[in-house]
């Protein structure tokens, strides 16, 4: 959802804060630009297209200065042109803003500032530049126009604005976007996220809500919403740029699919007493409530079935945009599992928060080093997958499921005997790897005309024919829905016709036989069965075979397929798995 980069050293800002923002490009891809300051003025470039478009045009990084701001959009207020791309600007050309969030009071804004000023733009954002042009006229500095300006604004937002009349600072604030500052040898940073300058430096100051910093190229002040000043030291982030590289893959997505067994090795490598610990905390809540979106919450779902019949502990998923609708269950003696890779998800956020304050226990399951989600949070369990670049979620799908088999183990005071099995596990499950991809690149090349595809499982594996069919539409724009194998003829089986795809993942467990007769039911409508299993079946018009493995893990056996069959028709289709269209990574919008 937009992503933000401030930079200024001793060197040429525009080609680092180029490098920067294409490594945030996963958060938006409509637009982009850079501004810099150079001889008393703001020189910007910025167009509509992703950055290598926009690039190839204006040579961003060709802008002098050594203090610039860059952006990439993800449209909220206003549609995908020139005028709405990031940065914005006063009146005078004197001041320019990005911005991550959304004003919500805009419109009322609009109208008592569109007297004195000229907008050209449709965006919130343009009000906060002439906000702060409005302070800064009355004689104020540009930290004391942004805290002024801040003081007006309903929502949420992560700033960075400069001024020539100030050229050698930029002044970023946050509320509920993301914000982080990297302390360079004799340059700073400003970033929606570290991974942006985690090549520079990784030392890093997590900006709190309301915090104004003042950036300047001898170092770094932070201050309260009433301008106090804060004292707040950097902390190392362990991630390398590195490892999100493609490594000579085409997309991040294959690469990040590959990275999946690894990711289940990383994920079981917990501290074990602080597993124990938070797994207590849960087994002794009166009520237990896990919160998500996407597909944290379909990993989420596999991890209530994981509760309840390994440690017969039962809880609830509720959808974290939901959640807030049931506020008045919840009180100090729920615990609230918010699982999330980025760790910034609004939706979860705010259902976290209201949370909090009526007393929850949070835990929260977490990607990103010191995500807000992370940071909020009373215990926090780490997803150790490294950085996820594909806007589709793999590696992080599969290091979630870990953390709930770990959690679950740990309740049956298992979790050694768990963790082996784990780590044991991560050897097998990428097994048929080659045979597979050979198989579904020939379906991809056969089914990439159907217009829908439908995924049935029943029991723990459920979720995932939810996560299949996410995976799907989101990567291919095919329209597919998941659902448990048993309900398919409550009413959907009406939208099955001959050659509908039909995803039956029904590994040989104590589903096998039933998903199967569901499997048959649509194939008597003329369905083309694609059986994910590790037992053949005569209904199955294509086999993918996956590795047999103790029925709780199962979920773990048949994600492989699932996420590569919505690959290879995203990329028979001709679409870029990476970023697909209007999705970002990073959902930091309600
Ligand atoms: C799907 C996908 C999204 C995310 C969802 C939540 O492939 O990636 O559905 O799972 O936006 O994101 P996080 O986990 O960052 O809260």
């Amino acid at each position: 959802m937009c992503g933000i980069v401030g930079f200024i050293g001793k060197e040429q800002a525009s080609p680092v804060v180029l490098r920067a923002l294409t490594k945030l490009e996963y958060r938006g891809y409509d637009s982009a630009g850079v501004a810099s300051i150079s001889d008393s003025k703001i020189l910007l470039k910025k167009d509509v297209g992703k950055i290598a478009e926009v690039q190839g045009k204006y040579a961003l990084d060709g802008l002098p200065g050594t203090i610039a701001i860059g952006h990439v959009r993800w449209a909220t207020h206003g549609k995908v042109t020139v005028a709405n791309a990031h940065p914005h600007m006063d009146c005078d050309g004197k001041i320019a803003v990005v911005h991550n969030g959304i004003i919500e009071n805009y419109q009322e804004l609009r109208h008592q500032l569109e007297g004195d000023h000229k907008f050209v733009s449709d965006t919130d954002t343009e009000i906060v530049c002439h906000l702060i042009e409005t302070y800064m006229r009355m004689g104020n500095s540009l930290e004391q126009a942004v805290i002024a300006a801040i003081q007006q604004l309903v929502g949420s937002y992560a700033l960075a604005v400069i001024s020539v009349d100030e050229p050698n600072k930029i002044v970023a604030v946050r509320k509920s976007s993301p914000l982080v500052i990297g302390i360079g040898d004799g340059e700073y940073f400003v970033a929606s996220d570290a991974l942006s300058f985690l090549d520079k430096t990784n030392q890093v100051i997590f900006m709190e809500d309301d915090e104004v910093a003042v950036i300047a190229g001898d170092g770094v002040d932070i201050y309260n919403k009433k301008g106090k000043h804060v004292n707040r030291k950097p902390t190392k982030i362990e991630w390398e740029w590195d490892q999100a590289s493609k490594n000579g893959h085409d997309y991040f997505m294959l690469k990040e699919i590959i990275e999946g067994p690894e990711a289940i090795q990383n994920a079981a490598t917990q501290d074990k007493k602080h597993v124990m610990d938070v797994a207590m905390t849960i087994l002794r809540a009166e009520q237990v409530v896990i919160t998500a979106c996407g597909s944290s919450r379909y990993a989420a779902l596999i991890g209530r079935y994981l509760f309840s019949q390994l440690a017969g502990k039962f809880c609830d998923v509720v959808m974290a945009s939901e959640f807030q609708y049931f506020a008045s269950s919840i009180d100090k003696h729920t615990v609230v599992i918010a699982v999330s890779q980025s760790g910034e998800t609004a939706d979860v956020m705010e259902g976290v928060k209201m949370a909090r304050d009526k007393g929850a226990k949070i835990i929260s399951i977490v990607n990103v080093p010191g995500s807000s989600l992370a940071r909020i949070a009373h215990k926090a369990l780490y997803l150790n997958c490294g950085p996820e670049i594909c806007v589709a979620a793999t590696k992080s799908f599969i290091a979630q499921l870990v953390i709930f088999y770990l959690l679950s183990f740990a309740m049956m005071n298992k979790l050694d005997q768990g963790t082996k099995q784990l780590k044991g596990l991560s050897v097998g499950v990428n097994g048929s790897f080659d045979e597979n991809s050979q198989k579904l690149m020939v379906l991809a090349d056969k089914l990439h005309e159907q217009g829908n595809f439908y995924y049935i499982a029943r029991g723990i594996n459920f979720a995932m024919a939810s996560e299949g069919a996410l995976k799907l539409k989101e990567l291919s724009y095919i329209h597919a829905e998941g659902m448990p194998a048993g309900e398919l003829k409550h009413g959907t089986i009406a939208l099955i016709e001959e050659g509908t795809p039909v995803v039956a993942i029904c590994p040989n467990d104590e589903t096998y036989h039933e998903t199967v007769s569901n499997a048959i039911e649509t194939k008597a409508r003329g369905a083309f069965i694609i059986g994910v299993s590790d037992r053949d079946n005569e209904v199955y018009d294509a086999w993918i075979k996956v590795p047999e493995v103790e029925d709780i893990f199962y979920p773990l056996s048949v994600v492989l397929p699932l996420q590569l069959l919505a690959y290879y028709l995203a990329v028979r289709l001709g679409k870029d798995p990476d970023k697909p269209r209007n999705l970002a990574k990073s959902v930091t919008v309600k």
